[in-house]
């Protein structure tokens, strides 16, 4: 055979091409972020791919088609006006409180259902999916995508492995000594930390129960009529989400705890950081070559505005920043007058590219989890000033871990701010600790994008990958605790007391009566 021919045929025996949709309706600009990794990387695997999406990519290849849902940019925007630096100083919001959301979630959801563009998608019967990746957040009604398309699901989690997700496609992790998604206990705890946990289960499972009904409504008449149309009946939305292949975490050991994992869970935080580091525009790369004491990068990111910070706190972090000897890269999105010499703002920052120079010693972050990524990714220590949902359990756990520093928001933070960065440049046990993580996180069996493409790949051609089930889904949790075990026990003792007791009892009238 002649070479080219035999080309041809590697080619066809090993690149498939699979229609994939794609789900992240949710507007929050992180979230989309990571929707964004995962359709990067199946269009670079050969994929067609449709991406549900808030935020469309620019320039989209010709195998990407964009389902637009902006308007969920608005609904969120009502919330999100809530938010503000100077709210979160004066503690006028509690952002720690996720649970507060779910509602808004669903609301969310339900207008993405019946947004027009999504309908005409799922009630167009000429449109076939070989794979379903949907998000989870808060909410399972994503995976009704996989029902209209009676394909495989899998669910992508944005954050560590945590009882809600996990209990959909294996079981509630033990929280004797797993802690929930918003806890900053390690185990092994205390007593009273053990009850909180299990407090926070039940609590979980109570507020996922009560918004049940509603939620399944959402899921029958926004996915129904598409699935009707095609001939098929609605399952409950519980069959539904209960139904996945399998369930990709951003997630990973190096920076988070090492919970027990089922078969089908599949961690591959940093998927969505670029495989090659792209080139710093000029300015950026001459301020970075050139800076002889290193450079600080200091960036909030994008779901609070920095320019809602009060002007004492911008004047505090200037003077604090100015104090340096170090170059500092500020992404802010405003230019502030009175600079010192040693502060540059950005109002975009290229942030892989910046944390991937050599001269990068110290990210001053806001703590997300996708910054933790990349400076894990780039090993590049951190000092968190958490702000929102899970950004203080984040840094909470880097503290512990101990490749970052924690400062809080408050009316003085600058005076923290500079504390930190003195115990951080006076202390090289941070670098070294975050060297030591950032060699973890690296050593594995395939990059987190080569292990996207090839589970995705593994549920196609297994039309579901069934091997990979948990057998502990269909369990009921009395049975998982023998509980019944325990009442037949329990039984048997209380009829062998009865008997016992009546012949003792006889004897006793016997004894009375020879009397
Ligand atoms: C579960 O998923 C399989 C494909 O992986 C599909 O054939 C089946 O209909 C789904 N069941 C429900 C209840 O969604
Ligand atoms: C979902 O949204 C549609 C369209 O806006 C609305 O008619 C319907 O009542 C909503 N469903 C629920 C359960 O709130």
């Amino acid at each position: 055979m002649k070479p080219t021919i035999l080309l041809v045929f590697l080619l066809l025996g090993f690149t498939s091409a699979y229609k994939i949709l794609v789900a992240f309706p949710y507007p929050g600009k992180s979230h989309s972020i990571l929707g964004e990794g995962f359709v990067k990387r199946l269009l670079k695997a050969g994929h067609e791919v449709t991406y549900i999406t808030p935020h469309l990519m620019k320039d989209p290849p010709k195998q990407l088609r964009q389902v637009d849902v902006s308007s969920n940019i608005n609904l969120f925007g009502e919330t999100l006006s809530h938010l503000s630096f100077e709210k979160v100083i004066k503690k006028e919001v509690n952002l720690r409180d996720t649970r507060a959301w779910v509602e808004v979630i669903d609301e969310i959801a339900n207008q993405t259902l019946w947004h027009p563009n999504v309908q005409k998608l799922m009630l167009d019967t000429n449109e076939q999916f070989d794979l379903v990746i949907a998000e989870w957040l808060y909410t399972e009604l994503y995976c009704g995508f996989a029902t209209v398309f009676n394909c495989p699901l899998v669910w992508s989690s944005s954050i560590d492995p945590h009882g809600l997700v996990l209990g959909l496609i294996d079981e509630e992790p033990n929280p004797a000594y797993t802690a929930n998604h918003m806890s900053s206990s390690e185990a092994p705890f205390t007593f009273a930390q053990r009850l909180d946990e299990l407090w926070e289960v039940v609590y979980l499972k109570y507020m996922k129960w009560a918004i049940y009904d509603y939620e399944n409504k959402v899921f029958q008449e926004g996915y129904g009529p598409a699935v009707a149309k095609r001939g098929r009946q609605m399952p409950s939305l519980y069959e539904a989400s209960h139904n996945a292949s399998l369930m990709f975490g951003n997630s990973h050991y190096s920076s988070g705890r090492p919970v027990r994992l089922p078969q089908n869970y599949i961690p591959i935080a940093g998927y969505h950081i670029d495989d090659e580091v792209k080139p710093l525009p000029e300015d950026l790369q001459k301020i970075m070559d050139t800076a002889e004491h290193g450079v600080i990068y200091f960036s909030m990111g994008s779901m609070i505005k920095s320019s809602s910070m009060p002007e004492e706190v911008k004047k505090g972090f200037l003077d604090t920043l100015g104090s340096l000897k170090q170059t500092v890269i500020w992404k802010f999105e405003e230019m502030l007058p009175n600079r010192p010499k040693n502060v540059h703002i950005v109002k975009w920052a290229p942030q892989q590219s910046i944390l991937a120079h050599p001269n990068c010693i110290l990210f001053i972050s806001h703590g997300g989890l996708l910054s933790t990524s990349e400076a894990l990714h780039y090993g590049v220590p951190i000092i968190g000033m958490p702000m929102f949902a899970d950004q203080f359990i984040n840094v909470d756990r880097a503290v512990k871990k101990g490749f970052a520093l924690g400062v809080n928001i408050v009316a003085d933070t600058h005076v923290y701010l500079k504390a930190a960065i003195n115990e951080f440049l006076g202390n090289p046990r941070y670098r070294e600790i975050m060297k030591e993580l950032s060699f973890v996180y690296h050593h594995r069996i395939a990059t987190p994008g080569a292990e996207l493409v090839h589970w995705v790949d593994h549920v196609i051609k297994t039309r579901g990958a069934p091997h990979l089930r948990s057998p502990a889904l269909g369990v009921p949790t009395y049975q998982k605790m023998y509980l019944d075990l325990a009442a037949l026990i329990l039984f048997v003792i209380f009829v062998l007391y009865t008997i016992v007791k009546r012949l003792f009892c006889i004897r006793q009238v016997k004894k009375v009566k020879k009397n």
